[in-house]
């Protein structure tokens, strides 16, 4: 456990070290230009912090399109750009580059953001210049971004009373910091703020005003995708900085993200690769939010990781769940709130959460069966696979077990779920421990385990729904199958009408 930690530690210096040195490797080029010209007889002025600072306004659909460029102090600007001060404002800032270039995400972004606020001014915050550096001298910058864009807002609020209640700003990584400061800097309070995965290192556990905090806009929603780690220090930042904190799969390891997943689509796959994955996943999670508007996925607010993995925390009622991504409703009363959900490994990502019920009765020699059970869904549409069911320490026998079922797919309304279980004793590890056992005991029926489950209890996490289902026989032996059929909906036996004397 320690040794990963140190590996995982390792290779993230590595990550942030190598690219630093990328980084490095395109300054001299640079240099040499800049001598061939000073020679050339140019002057060398400085370069003005605010010059490589741009706000590209998204003009049409077509990406190939420059856009139009709005230039705080040129009033020309805002008309040439088309600024519409009536419709939200959208300001897409991205975080630390590798390449000095947009990375292919971006675009993505934008055309979801275009596609799906189709009135909406969308700008795109270019700050390529100041990111593309050491990441310490990146994350130093991101004052100073923030600084710039609180000015460009304040400046349209001037000159056509924009109202800031209708500006969103969207960053990712570094870029959801530098929403942070332009949310402190800005006169007035910025209607929203999202964070995609904010950036860990430097900003994990720092003061809220040097990091993204509630405290920066109206609502600020957050995903964590990435925020494993090791010594404290993780890319994407572990500690919940939003109104609300919305921890995909947990927040730190995505489906589809393994390495040997990534190695299979990337040509280059590396650990690299990976962390690139798990790390942008929050951008993608947010384009399939602005996108897939049929299956709205939802969080639910749990207190851990844990709690909710064992299904704990599928309730809706006083806003305990959330859409994700650009579909979250405001919550400003909210500070820090963790939510946690399951995704798939790849667009649509969002899938169904059922929560279960069952109390093991340990009937026949089972004291010591240490069970592990297997349920398929059966519903009007589809079924799902055999699940092997999740319960962290373990079933707890004579005991009420509650556990989580995600299915990706769609199988409409629950119908009835089959229940199987088997102890360590069926595979083939413990063949060995059998063979040493006595051999009378083993074969006798009489010593064959038996637990009963009477009825299963189900809530729905999407629909909020509640079924019970039951069966005629409810005796299990372990490799046996018995079948659930829903038998009424709601949890509760229907008490009985009390007799009147
Ligand atoms: C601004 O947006 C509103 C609402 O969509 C629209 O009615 C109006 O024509 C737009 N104004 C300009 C100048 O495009
Ligand atoms: C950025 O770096 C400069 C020079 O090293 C330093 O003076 C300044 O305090 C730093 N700013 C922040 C916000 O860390
Ligand atoms: C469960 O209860 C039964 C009957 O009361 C008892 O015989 C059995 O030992 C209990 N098992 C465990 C694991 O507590
Ligand atoms: C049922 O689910 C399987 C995967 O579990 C899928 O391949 C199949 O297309 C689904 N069928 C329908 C009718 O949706
Ligand atoms: C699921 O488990 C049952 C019972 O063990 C078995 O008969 C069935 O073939 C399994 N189905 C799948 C899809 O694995």
């Amino acid at each position: 456990m320690v040794e990963k930690s140190i590996r995982i530690a390792l290779c993230l210096l590595c990550f942030l070290l190598c690219h630093s040195f990328s980084a490095l490797a395109a300054t001299p080029d640079q240099n040499v230009q800049l001598k061939d010209d000073s020679e050339d007889g140019f002057s060398m002025e400085p370069v003005l912090l605010h010059d490589r600072i741009k706000y590209n306004m998204r003009k049409s659909l077509d990406l190939d399109d420059d856009g139009c460029y709005l230039q705080p102090g040129k009033k020309e600007s805002i008309e040439e750009c088309g600024f519409n001060t009536s419709v939200k404002t959208i300001l897409i800032i991205h975080g630390w580059t590798m390449s000095g270039m947009f990375e292919s995400w971006m675009h993505k972004l934008v055309a979801a953001v275009q596609r799906r606020e189709s009135e909406a001014n969308v700008v795109v915050v270019d700050w390529l210049g100041l990111a593309h550096q050491l990441y310490p001298d990146a994350v130093n910058h991101t004052h100073r971004v923030g600084q710039s864009i609180a000015n460009l807002l304040d400046w349209l609020q001037g000159e056509v009373q924009l109202q800031l209640e209708d500006v969103h700003m969207i960053g990712y990584s570094l870029g959801a910091h530098v929403a942070g400061y332009a949310g402190t800097f800005v006169n007035g309070n910025i209607g929203r703020i999202t964070g995609l995965d904010p950036a860990g290192p430097m900003f994990e556990g720092a003061e809220s005003h040097k990091k993204l905090s509630p405290d920066d806009a109206d609502f600020v929603d957050v995903l964590h995708t990435y925020t494993r780690g090791a010594l404290g220090v993780s890319i994407g930042i572990q500690e919940p900085i939003g109104h609300i904190d919305m921890y995909p799969n947990g927040g730190d390891v995505q489906p589809g993200c393994s390495l040997g997943d990534v190695l299979s689509t990337a040509a280059a796959g590396n650990f690299v690769e990976v962390m690139k994955c798990e790390h942008e996943r929050a951008v993608h999670l947010f384009v399939d939010s602005l996108m897939n508007m049929d299956h709205v996925s939802y969080a639910f607010q749990c207190t851990g990781p844990d709690r909710f993995k064992k299904g704990i925390c599928l309730s809706c009622r006083k806003n305990r769940c959330n859409g994700i991504g650009y579909n979250a409703k405001k919550m400003r009363k909210r500070r820090n709130s963790k939510m946690y959900l399951k995704t798939r490994a790849d667009t649509p990502f969002g899938g169904y959460h059922y929560q279960m019920k069952m109390h093991v009765f340990d009937r026949k020699n089972a004291d010591d069966a240490d069970p592990t059970f297997y349920v398929k869904l059966y519903g009007s549409h589809n079924d799902t696979d055999n699940l092997s069911v999740d319960i962290a320490d373990g079933v707890g026998l004579n005991l009420t077990n509650t556990f989580l079922v995600f299915t990706e797919e769609d199988i409409g309304d629950l119908l009835k779920i089959s229940l199987r279980w088997e102890g360590p004793s069926d595979s083939w590890s413990s063949v060995l421990k059998h063979l040493k056992s006595s051999f009378w005991s083993w074969s006798s029926s009489q010593n064959k385990k038996v637990l009963e489950v009477r009825r299963i209890r189900v809530k729905a996490g999407e629909t909020q729904k509640k079924f019970t289902f039951c069966a005629d026989k409810t005796e299990i032996s372990s490799g046996q199958e018995i079948t659930f059929i829903k038998c009424r909906d709601g949890w509760e036996v229907k008490p009985r009408k009390r007799l009147h004397y």
